[in-house]
Formats: structure tokens, sequence, C-alpha cells
């Protein structure tokens, strides 16, 4: 019949209309908040304490301990060739949930699981291991240049975080942070699963983005216009700064299309 027809072909238009725009309106606020980047954060002065706040740890992260599973080369052995004082301490997805299944971090198992994505398990578990211990988390394709990033453990900064290459947003692939940071205690708590309506399906790779550089730099932003901020304990180091300390081999671990695109666009002003 006419009408039942026009209905069917109309509410079909409605809800593509709507589909497209619920998935286009995600990835402008991503995209939005990837541009927006972090305010300068220049209170921060480096010191040169004589204990160091910052543990000689240094965590990776993989699903296993067979690293030749990883894409490229991983980055564990170059660690503990430069570092043989230090620990160098691999996590794996075993010993991730298990970490987060104990009492101090069980809060943040439903949010760990609801992640579609392993990358994003991984951004989150970083953030997790460096609360617990604290040091250095480096990304397996992040190796050191030299021994220089050592003396960022005794700057007197609680958590020590780089900027992208653009030098807007900050990111995540080397962290510094003493254990029980407030600051990272304050990340781990504005950590929220992700809902089905804050999908994005149709650039996952955004999705990525949005639980690991924007979600660090929207809530440390947050974190320096509250009421727990405090003088002294965060710096954001330049991209500069940070490629003289270690370099990015950019072998990511996730193989979309988009993922590739992305990989390419975010690492053209590295390859210059
Ligand atoms: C920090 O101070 C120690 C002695 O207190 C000194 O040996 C070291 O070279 C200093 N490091 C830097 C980076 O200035
Ligand atoms: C490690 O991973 C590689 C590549 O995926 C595989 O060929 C090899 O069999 C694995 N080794 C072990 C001990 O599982
Ligand atoms: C470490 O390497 C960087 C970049 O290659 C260089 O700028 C810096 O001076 C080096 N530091 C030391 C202590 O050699």
């Amino acid at each position: 019949m006419y009408n039942r027809r026009n209905i069917i072909r109309w509410s079909l238009v409605i809800i593509l209309i709507v589909l497209v725009f619920w998935q286009v309106w995600l990835i402008v606020i991503t995209v939005y908040n990837l541009l927006l980047g972090i305010s300068d954060n220049t209170s921060f002065h480096p010191m040169n304490l004589s204990h160091p706040k910052i543990p000689p740890i240094i965590h990776q992260i993989w699903r296993t301990t067979n690293l030749s599973s990883y894409p490229i080369s991983a980055s564990y052995v170059k660690w503990q060739k430069m570092y043989p004082d230090y620990t160098v301490r691999l996590w794996t997805d075993v010993d991730l949930v298990q970490l987060i299944s104990s009492k101090e971090y069980s809060y943040l198992l439903e949010t760990y699981r609801s992640y579609p994505f392993d990358i994003q398990r991984a951004d989150l578990a970083r953030l997790i291991v460096l609360h617990y211990q604290g040091g250095i988390y480096a990304d397996l394709d992040v190796f050191p240049r030299n021994r220089s990033i050592e003396k960022l453990r005794s700057s007197g900064a609680s958590f020590i975080v780089p900027r992208s290459s653009s030098d807007s947003t900050v990111i995540n692939h080397i962290l510094i942070s003493e254990q029980h940071s407030k600051i990272v205690d304050y990340l781990l708590h504005n950590v929220s699963p992700i809902l089905f309506y804050q999908r994005i399906f149709l650039i996952p790779y955004l999705q990525v983005f949005s639980t690991g550089s924007v979600f660090l730099t929207r809530t440390l932003e947050q974190w320096m216009k509250s009421s727990l901020y405090q003088n002294n304990l965060l710096w954001i180091l330049s991209s500069k700064q940070v490629s003289s300390y270690v370099g990015h081999n950019a072998g990511r671990s996730w193989h979309s299309f988009d993922g590739y695109l992305f990989n390419f666009i975010n690492d053209l002003p590295e390859i210059s």
C-alpha cells in the first residue's frame, strides 16, 4: 500500500540520518579536542633532588612475554641494556588483569573490560602500573637514546607527560610518575567506561585517541583548574624535549586501515 511503503521508506531515511549525525558528532567532538590541545603549564620548575621521587623502574606492556609477536623490534632489550641498574618490567595481559582485580584497583575493572580495543586497555593499564609502583612507562616502540631521561626522576615532578609532535595535546607513549601520584590518582578516578552511544564505528581509530590522548589532555586540563591543583607537580614536556630523551619507532600494534592512515599523519612531523 502506498502509505505503508512511504512510512517505511521515510523511517529508514530518518534512522540513517540519525545514525550518521550521531557518528559525525562524535568525530567532530574528538577532533575538536585533539585540535584544542592543552594550555601551557609554565608553573613547573625542575629541581635537582638528592633523593629522586621517582623509582628506577621501567614499565612496558605487551600481550604475552613473547616479544617476537610484537610487529617490530621491541625496545625491551634496549632499555635493559641501557639501564642495567633499573628494574625493567614487562607486564602481560595476565599480570594486568591480576593487578586490576586487586582490591586497590578493582573499581577500574569494569571500565578496563568495557574497551573494544587492546590499545585502550593498554592506555589505562599504563596509568595503573605507574600509580602502583611509580617509574617510567615506555611503549615497546619507544627506545632510550641515552641515560639523560634519568635526570627527570630528580626533577621534583609527580607526573611527567609529553606533548604530541604537534605540541598541542599530550600523549602517552612515555610517561613518568612517582608512586601513588596524586595526579595519576585523579586521572584514574576520572576514567569511565565507553558506553554504546560513545562508540565511534565510522573511524574506530579516533576512539583510541579518545581514551588515550584526548582523555589525558582533557583530564589534566580539568585537574589544573580544580581545587586539587598544586604547583610544581605536573611537568609537560615539549615534543622537542621528549625527542632528546627517547626515540619513537612508530610500530604501532593495530592494523586497521584508519590506524595506518593516522599513524602516517601523526608521524609526518617526525619524519622530516
Ligand atoms: C644534581 O646534583 C648532583 C649532586 O647533588 C650532581 O652530581 C648532578 O650532576 C646534578 N644533576 C644535574 C642534572 O644537574
Ligand atoms: C612467539 O611469537 C612468534 C610470532 O608470532 C611465533 O612464531 C612463536 O612461535 C612464538 N613463540 C612462542 C614460544 O610462543
Ligand atoms: C642524549 O641524546 C640527546 C639527543 O640525541 C642529546 O641531545 C643529549 O645531549 C644526550 N645526552 C647525553 C647526556 O648524552
